[in-house]
């Protein structure tokens, strides 16, 4: 029986998070390196709506009818059904693996819901448009962490760099000169949710100071757009290390993700943040391409327990 299988990429956010949930721009870009995927299997003798679901990566196994009705699994399958129309399934299993670390900045969440969007709607035979993939990440999202800029399902549907705004339709970056950049794992797991409800309590209280950083990371975002399309990538560096700079004075950073930066700047980065939510999960480094792995070693022996190298553009 033909297995329909469709993965998604990690992603990385080289500007601008956080930010971007208050309407500031954004760029992000997808890592290939690690990946959701999702495998259906028609399931001949189950009864009618059960879907049996195996993720063994992280020793799950279910049935879609058992899980809480807003788990992010089923609300993702739900949300093709919508979609679609179809309110009543057939039997099938359905298999998620991913290489994309949970929690930690590199969007696997938004993956396995893409993952499944398109799997599932391809099985039912009406392959959805990205357009509605990203539609139901963006929902599962909503339920998962509150208040999502939209830029995490964009980033990892669309499988391009993009630049982001909350609310507007995103746009393709033209990078005109690739370059690397060294991803490092502070080894602590941060779920998204967490950090973004906690700033926005902290900014609830008191909305101006925070408005006041949320500009200057808007401002470099646009600074880095108009380098990444138009000049050298090395400038980039010193606005990453200045957009960390901004995330630690809104207290997302942590001394574990601190110390990773530090160390790749010791190492010759050209610059360094953490990346996605923070308090945990990865930063990246941007580095000439002959540094990468001297820069991934330094991180390693900073803390690190692993490294991606990745080129972009
Ligand atoms: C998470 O990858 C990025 C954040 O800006 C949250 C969001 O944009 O939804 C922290």
């Amino acid at each position: 029986m033909t297995a329909i299988a469709a993965t998604a990429p990690g992603k990385i956010i080289l500007f601008g998070e956080h930010a971007v949930v208050y309407g500031r721009p954004a760029i992000a870009v997808p890592v290939n390196q690690v990946k959701a995927k999702a495998v259906v299997l028609a399931n001949p003798i189950g009864q009618p709506g059960q879907v049996d679901i195996d993720a063994p990566d992280i020793g799950f196994r279910t049935t879609m009818n058992e899980l809480p009705e807003e788990h992010p699994l089923r609300l993702a399958i739900q949300g093709v059904q919508d979609v679609l129309g179809i309110p009543h399934l057939p039997a099938f299993r359905l298999r998620l693996t991913s290489t994309i670390p949970l929690a930690s900045g590199l969007g696997s969440g938004a993956a396995i819901s893409v993952a499944i969007a398109r799997a599932v709607s391809a099985f039912l035979g009406k392959p959805l448009p990205d357009a509605d993939v990203s539609a139901i990440a963006y929902r599962v999202d909503q339920v998962y962490h509150g208040t999502p800029s939209g830029i995490d399902n964009t980033v990892i549907t669309y499988a391009q760099s993009i630049f982001f705004v909350r609310g507007r339709p995103f746009e393709y970056l033209k990078i005109n000169h690739p370059f690397t950049v060294v991803i490092g794992d502070s080894g602590m797991r941060s779920p998204t949710g967490l950090v973004v409800g906690e700033l926005r309590q902290r900014w609830q209280e008191d909305p101006q100071p925070y408005e006041a950083i949320f500009d200057q990371i808007g401002k470099i975002a646009l600074n880095a757009r108009r380098i990444l399309e138009t000049s050298q990538p090395v400038g980039l560096g010193v606005l990453m290390t200045q957009n960390h700079a901004l995330l630690q004075r809104l207290d997302v950073s942590c001394p574990e993700l601190d110390r990773l930066v530090q160390a790749a700047l010791d190492a010759g980065a050209h610059g360094a943040k953490l990346c996605g939510g923070g308090r945990g999960g990865n930063m990246i480094a941007l580095v000439d391409e002959r540094n990468a792995q001297h820069v991934a070693t330094a991180l390693r022996a900073a803390g690190a327990p692993n490294t991606i190298i990745t080129r972009i553009g």
